[in-house]
Protein backbone atom coordinates (compact mmCIF):
# COMPACT_ATOMS: atom_id res chain seq x y z
CA UNK A 1 0.00 0.00 0.00
CA UNK A 2 1.24 3.50 -0.90
CA UNK A 3 1.60 4.79 3.12
CA UNK A 4 0.89 8.60 1.15
CA UNK A 5 -3.05 7.36 0.85
CA UNK A 6 -2.97 6.43 4.44
CA UNK A 7 -5.54 7.59 6.29
CA UNK A 8 -3.45 9.50 9.38
CA UNK A 9 -4.34 9.41 12.97
CA UNK A 10 -4.62 13.22 14.22
CA UNK A 11 -2.32 13.67 17.83
CA UNK A 12 -1.21 16.27 19.85
CA UNK A 13 2.01 15.75 21.84
CA UNK A 14 1.93 16.99 25.35
CA UNK A 15 4.77 16.35 27.50
CA UNK A 16 7.29 17.53 30.05
CA UNK A 17 10.39 16.29 27.95
CA UNK A 18 12.20 14.39 29.74
CA UNK A 19 14.37 11.56 27.65
CA UNK A 20 11.74 9.18 27.69
CA UNK A 21 8.86 12.01 26.35
CA UNK A 22 11.78 12.50 23.74
CA UNK A 23 11.70 9.06 22.76
CA UNK A 24 8.26 9.00 22.70
CA UNK A 25 8.05 11.72 20.06
CA UNK A 26 10.87 10.06 18.05
CA UNK A 27 8.32 7.29 17.52
CA UNK A 28 5.75 9.68 16.57
CA UNK A 29 7.22 11.32 14.41
CA UNK A 30 9.00 8.44 12.56
CA UNK A 31 5.58 7.03 11.98
CA UNK A 32 3.62 7.79 8.87
CA UNK A 33 0.38 6.84 10.56
CA UNK A 34 0.83 10.03 12.60
CA UNK A 35 0.05 13.94 11.62
CA UNK A 36 1.21 15.81 14.48
CA UNK A 37 -1.13 18.67 15.01
CA UNK A 38 0.44 20.56 18.24
CA UNK A 39 2.70 19.92 20.59
CA UNK A 40 2.40 21.52 24.45
CA UNK A 41 5.27 21.75 26.52
CA UNK A 42 3.74 20.97 30.18
CA UNK A 43 5.56 21.51 33.99
CA UNK A 44 6.46 18.01 35.08
CA UNK A 45 10.34 16.82 35.46
CA UNK A 46 11.47 20.07 35.13
CA UNK A 47 10.34 23.94 35.21
CA UNK A 48 7.68 24.62 32.47
CA UNK A 49 10.49 27.19 31.22
CA UNK A 50 13.58 23.92 30.69
CA UNK A 51 10.78 21.85 29.24
CA UNK A 52 9.47 24.25 27.48
CA UNK A 53 13.00 24.87 25.97
CA UNK A 54 13.64 21.17 25.64
CA UNK A 55 10.15 20.86 23.70
CA UNK A 56 11.59 23.31 20.91
CA UNK A 57 14.70 21.58 20.74
CA UNK A 58 13.48 18.20 20.41
CA UNK A 59 11.21 19.35 17.97
CA UNK A 60 13.84 21.02 16.07
CA UNK A 61 16.01 17.65 15.80
CA UNK A 62 12.95 15.63 14.99
CA UNK A 63 11.79 17.62 12.44
CA UNK A 64 8.39 18.26 14.01
CA UNK A 65 7.18 21.32 12.35
CA UNK A 66 3.74 21.84 14.39
CA UNK A 67 3.26 24.50 16.23
CA UNK A 68 4.64 24.46 19.87
CA UNK A 69 3.30 25.87 22.88
CA UNK A 70 3.69 26.62 26.29
CA UNK A 71 1.73 24.92 29.33
CA UNK A 72 0.54 26.14 32.83
CA UNK A 73 3.38 26.31 35.09
CA UNK A 74 1.86 24.58 38.05
CA UNK A 75 -1.05 21.56 38.49
CA UNK A 76 -4.09 22.39 38.97
CA UNK A 77 -4.16 22.61 42.68
CA UNK A 78 -0.29 21.85 43.41
CA UNK A 79 3.25 23.54 43.40
CA UNK A 80 6.17 21.79 41.03
CA UNK A 81 7.89 18.55 41.86
CA UNK A 82 11.11 18.51 40.30
CA UNK A 83 12.67 15.44 39.12
CA UNK A 84 16.87 16.66 37.97
CA UNK A 85 17.94 12.94 40.30
CA UNK A 86 16.50 11.51 36.59
CA UNK A 87 16.37 13.95 33.68
CA UNK A 88 19.23 16.16 34.89
CA UNK A 89 19.22 19.75 35.79
CA UNK A 90 18.16 21.00 32.33
CA UNK A 91 15.52 18.03 32.45
CA UNK A 92 17.36 16.42 29.20
CA UNK A 93 20.73 16.24 30.10
CA UNK A 94 22.90 14.06 28.13
CA UNK A 95 23.78 15.15 24.00
CA UNK A 96 24.13 18.30 22.55
CA UNK A 97 21.15 18.81 20.78
CA UNK A 98 20.32 22.13 18.30
CA UNK A 99 19.21 25.71 19.21
CA UNK A 100 15.50 25.72 18.72
CA UNK A 101 14.79 26.42 14.86
CA UNK A 102 10.67 27.52 15.92
CA UNK A 103 9.49 30.18 17.54
CA UNK A 104 6.95 29.32 20.65
CA UNK A 105 3.23 29.91 19.57
CA UNK A 106 1.94 33.29 20.53
CA UNK A 107 -1.09 30.52 22.03
CA UNK A 108 -0.76 29.27 25.37
CA UNK A 109 -0.92 25.62 25.73
CA UNK A 110 -4.62 25.04 26.04
CA UNK A 111 -5.39 27.80 23.41
CA UNK A 112 -3.97 25.89 20.92
CA UNK A 113 -5.17 22.05 21.54
CA UNK A 114 -8.63 24.25 21.44
CA UNK A 115 -7.65 25.68 17.98
CA UNK A 116 -5.88 22.36 16.88
CA UNK A 117 -9.22 20.77 18.00
CA UNK A 118 -11.50 22.80 16.65
CA UNK A 119 -9.83 23.34 13.14
CA UNK A 120 -9.45 19.21 13.21
CA UNK A 121 -11.62 17.70 10.87
CA UNK A 122 -11.16 14.03 12.55
CA UNK A 123 -11.49 13.58 16.05
CA UNK A 124 -7.84 14.00 17.46
CA UNK A 125 -5.71 11.83 19.92
CA UNK A 126 -3.92 13.64 22.74
CA UNK A 127 -0.88 11.85 23.65
CA UNK A 128 0.07 13.09 27.33
CA UNK A 129 3.48 11.91 28.66
CA UNK A 130 3.90 14.23 31.39
CA UNK A 131 1.50 15.65 34.11
CA UNK A 132 -2.09 16.04 32.93
CA UNK A 133 -2.57 19.67 34.41
CA UNK A 134 -3.05 21.05 30.43
CA UNK A 135 -5.37 18.30 28.89
CA UNK A 136 -7.68 19.19 32.17
CA UNK A 137 -7.52 22.28 31.54
CA UNK A 138 -8.64 21.74 28.33
CA UNK A 139 -11.44 20.11 29.36
CA UNK A 140 -12.20 22.14 32.25
CA UNK A 141 -12.27 25.36 29.61
CA UNK A 142 -13.78 23.72 26.78
CA UNK A 143 -16.07 21.16 27.52
CA UNK A 144 -18.29 21.51 24.00
CA UNK A 145 -14.60 20.20 22.48
CA UNK A 146 -14.57 16.56 24.03
CA UNK A 147 -16.58 15.29 21.26
CA UNK A 148 -13.35 16.35 19.09
CA UNK A 149 -11.07 14.16 21.54
CA UNK A 150 -11.10 10.55 20.37
CA UNK A 151 -8.89 9.45 22.75
CA UNK A 152 -6.18 10.51 25.48
CA UNK A 153 -3.41 7.92 25.57
CA UNK A 154 -1.00 8.68 28.54
CA UNK A 155 1.82 7.34 30.40
CA UNK A 156 0.89 7.62 34.57
CA UNK A 157 -0.42 5.77 37.36
CA UNK A 158 0.24 2.53 37.86
CA UNK A 159 -2.14 -0.52 39.13
CA UNK A 160 0.00 -2.37 41.07
CA UNK A 161 2.70 0.36 43.29
CA UNK A 162 4.07 3.94 42.45
CA UNK A 163 7.74 5.23 41.68
CA UNK A 164 7.86 8.82 43.94
CA UNK A 165 5.64 6.82 47.05
CA UNK A 166 4.95 3.59 47.75
CA UNK A 167 1.58 4.31 46.39
CA UNK A 168 1.96 7.11 43.60
CA UNK A 169 3.45 7.25 39.86
CA UNK A 170 5.22 10.73 39.48
CA UNK A 171 3.11 12.19 36.37
CA UNK A 172 -0.23 11.77 38.81
CA UNK A 173 1.55 12.98 41.84
CA UNK A 174 2.54 16.06 40.04
CA UNK A 175 -1.11 16.42 39.22
CA UNK A 176 -3.61 14.71 40.84
CA UNK A 177 -6.86 16.67 40.37
CA UNK A 178 -5.94 17.03 36.77
CA UNK A 179 -6.17 12.83 36.66
CA UNK A 180 -9.48 12.54 37.81
CA UNK A 181 -10.48 15.54 35.24
CA UNK A 182 -9.25 13.00 32.70
CA UNK A 183 -10.63 9.90 33.94
CA UNK A 184 -13.97 11.17 34.58
CA UNK A 185 -14.35 12.93 31.57
CA UNK A 186 -16.14 10.23 29.78
CA UNK A 187 -13.12 10.28 26.97
CA UNK A 188 -11.72 6.85 26.14
CA UNK A 189 -8.57 6.53 28.07
CA UNK A 190 -5.69 4.77 27.30
CA UNK A 191 -3.64 4.63 30.39
CA UNK A 192 0.07 2.92 30.34
CA UNK A 193 1.19 2.59 34.01
CA UNK A 194 3.73 1.38 35.81
CA UNK A 195 2.18 -2.09 35.33
CA UNK A 196 3.77 -1.92 31.43
CA UNK A 197 6.50 1.07 31.38
CA UNK A 198 8.72 -1.10 33.48
CA UNK A 199 8.72 -4.00 31.58
CA UNK A 200 9.46 -1.53 28.36
CA UNK A 201 13.24 -2.10 29.32
CA UNK A 202 15.69 -0.85 26.83
CA UNK A 203 18.64 -3.26 27.04
CA UNK A 204 22.59 -1.78 26.74
CA UNK A 205 22.73 -4.05 23.75
CA UNK A 206 20.11 -1.98 22.66
CA UNK A 207 21.68 0.99 22.57
CA UNK A 208 24.35 -0.07 20.46
CA UNK A 209 21.61 -1.32 17.69
CA UNK A 210 20.35 2.23 18.20
CA UNK A 211 23.62 3.84 17.92
CA UNK A 212 24.55 1.60 15.03
CA UNK A 213 21.77 2.68 13.04
CA UNK A 214 24.84 5.74 12.13
CA UNK A 215 22.26 8.59 11.50
CA UNK A 216 21.92 11.48 13.82
CA UNK A 217 18.58 11.12 15.68
CA UNK A 218 19.71 7.53 16.42
CA UNK A 219 23.01 8.60 17.87
CA UNK A 220 21.22 11.12 20.34
CA UNK A 221 18.56 8.77 20.76
CA UNK A 222 21.27 6.31 22.18
CA UNK A 223 23.05 8.46 23.99
CA UNK A 224 19.73 10.13 25.91
CA UNK A 225 18.98 5.96 26.74
CA UNK A 226 22.51 5.92 28.35
CA UNK A 227 21.88 9.31 30.81
CA UNK A 228 18.56 8.04 31.62
CA UNK A 229 19.63 4.00 31.97
CA UNK A 230 22.35 5.74 34.46
CA UNK A 231 20.06 6.67 37.61
CA UNK A 232 18.06 3.45 36.70
CA UNK A 233 21.20 0.95 36.82
CA UNK A 234 22.32 2.44 40.07
CA UNK A 235 18.65 1.36 41.46
CA UNK A 236 19.06 -2.27 40.13
CA UNK A 237 17.45 -2.10 36.59
CA UNK A 238 18.43 -4.06 33.48
CA UNK A 239 17.58 -1.30 31.05
CA UNK A 240 16.16 1.82 30.60
CA UNK A 241 12.51 2.08 31.48
CA UNK A 242 11.15 4.29 27.96
CA UNK A 243 7.68 4.76 30.00
CA UNK A 244 6.54 7.41 27.64
CA UNK A 245 7.02 5.38 24.57
CA UNK A 246 4.34 2.83 25.54
CA UNK A 247 1.78 5.60 25.09
CA UNK A 248 2.50 5.94 21.59
CA UNK A 249 3.59 2.01 20.87
CA UNK A 250 0.40 0.65 22.12
CA UNK A 251 -1.31 3.25 20.29
CA UNK A 252 0.81 2.13 17.05
CA UNK A 253 1.17 -1.82 18.03
CA UNK A 254 -1.56 -2.94 20.17
CA UNK A 255 -1.48 -6.34 19.48
CA UNK A 256 2.19 -6.16 21.27
CA UNK A 257 0.40 -5.15 24.71
CA UNK A 258 -2.14 -6.59 27.14
CA UNK A 259 -4.29 -3.89 27.43
CA UNK A 260 -7.71 -4.54 30.42
CA UNK A 261 -10.45 -2.13 30.43
CA UNK A 262 -11.15 -1.18 33.88
CA UNK A 263 -12.88 1.05 36.47
CA UNK A 264 -10.08 3.07 37.80
CA UNK A 265 -10.29 5.94 40.39
CA UNK A 266 -7.18 8.72 41.56
CA UNK A 267 -6.50 8.97 45.64
CA UNK A 268 -6.69 12.78 46.07
CA UNK A 269 -6.94 12.54 49.71
CA UNK A 270 -5.41 10.10 51.84
CA UNK A 271 -2.02 9.87 54.60
CA UNK A 272 -0.33 7.72 52.26
CA UNK A 273 -1.94 7.31 49.08
CA UNK A 274 -2.38 10.85 47.23
CA UNK A 275 -1.79 10.21 43.61
CA UNK A 276 -2.32 6.73 43.63
CA UNK A 277 -4.22 5.09 40.84
CA UNK A 278 -6.39 2.36 41.81
CA UNK A 279 -8.22 -0.22 39.66
CA UNK A 280 -11.54 -2.43 40.64
CA UNK A 281 -10.06 -5.70 39.47
CA UNK A 282 -13.14 -7.82 40.29
CA UNK A 283 -15.93 -5.41 39.41
CA UNK A 284 -16.28 -4.77 43.01
CA UNK A 285 -17.89 -1.13 42.48
CA UNK A 286 -20.67 -2.28 39.85
CA UNK A 287 -18.91 1.06 37.76
CA UNK A 288 -18.50 0.28 34.28
CA UNK A 289 -14.48 0.54 32.77
CA UNK A 290 -13.30 3.77 32.27
CA UNK A 291 -9.59 3.37 31.36
CA UNK A 292 -7.81 0.86 29.45
CA UNK A 293 -5.14 -0.40 31.06
CA UNK A 294 -1.90 -1.06 29.54
CA UNK A 295 -0.38 -3.83 31.54
CA UNK A 296 2.00 -5.97 29.70
CA UNK A 297 4.12 -5.94 26.46
CA UNK A 298 6.59 -8.07 23.99
CA UNK A 299 9.77 -6.17 25.23
CA UNK A 300 11.52 -7.70 22.21
CA UNK A 301 8.79 -6.61 20.02
CA UNK A 302 9.47 -2.96 21.56
CA UNK A 303 12.77 -2.98 21.44
CA UNK A 304 12.74 -3.47 17.40
CA UNK A 305 10.41 -0.99 17.18
CA UNK A 306 12.49 1.38 18.34
CA UNK A 307 15.41 0.55 16.26
CA UNK A 308 13.29 0.47 13.08
CA UNK A 309 12.23 3.88 14.11
CA UNK A 310 15.20 5.63 14.48
CA UNK A 311 16.13 4.57 10.30
CA UNK A 312 13.20 6.98 9.58
CA UNK A 313 15.59 9.93 10.47
CA UNK A 314 18.09 8.31 7.42
CA UNK A 315 19.17 11.44 5.25
CA UNK A 316 17.79 14.07 7.85
CA UNK A 317 20.41 16.27 9.72
CA UNK A 318 20.30 19.01 11.33
CA UNK A 319 22.85 21.75 13.10
CA UNK A 320 23.98 21.56 16.66
C1 LIG B 1 7.25 9.38 34.23
O1 LIG B 1 8.01 10.35 34.96
C2 LIG B 1 8.91 11.02 34.09
O2 LIG B 1 10.14 11.18 34.68
C3 LIG B 1 8.99 10.18 32.85
O3 LIG B 1 9.24 10.99 31.72
C4 LIG B 1 7.64 9.51 32.78
O4 LIG B 1 6.70 10.32 32.10
C5 LIG B 1 7.52 8.01 34.84
O5 LIG B 1 7.05 7.95 36.16
CA1 LIG C 1 7.42 12.34 30.89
Amino acid sequence: MDLSELKKIPVILDGDPGHDDAIAWMLTKASPVFDILAVTSCNGNQTIEKTTNNALRVCTLLGIDAPVARGLDRGLLTDPIPAGNIHGQTGLDGPALPEPGMELSQLGAVRLMAKALQESEEPVTIISTGPQTNVAALLLAHPELKSKIARISMMGGGIAYGNWTPAAEFNILVDPEAAVVIFNSGIPVQMCGLDVTEQALIFPEDFERIRAVGNQVAVVVAEWLEFFYKFHREIGYAGAPVHDACAVASLLHPEMFTIRDLYVQVETTGEYCRGMTIADHYGVTGKAPNVSCVLGLDRQAFADLLVEAVKAYDGWEVRV
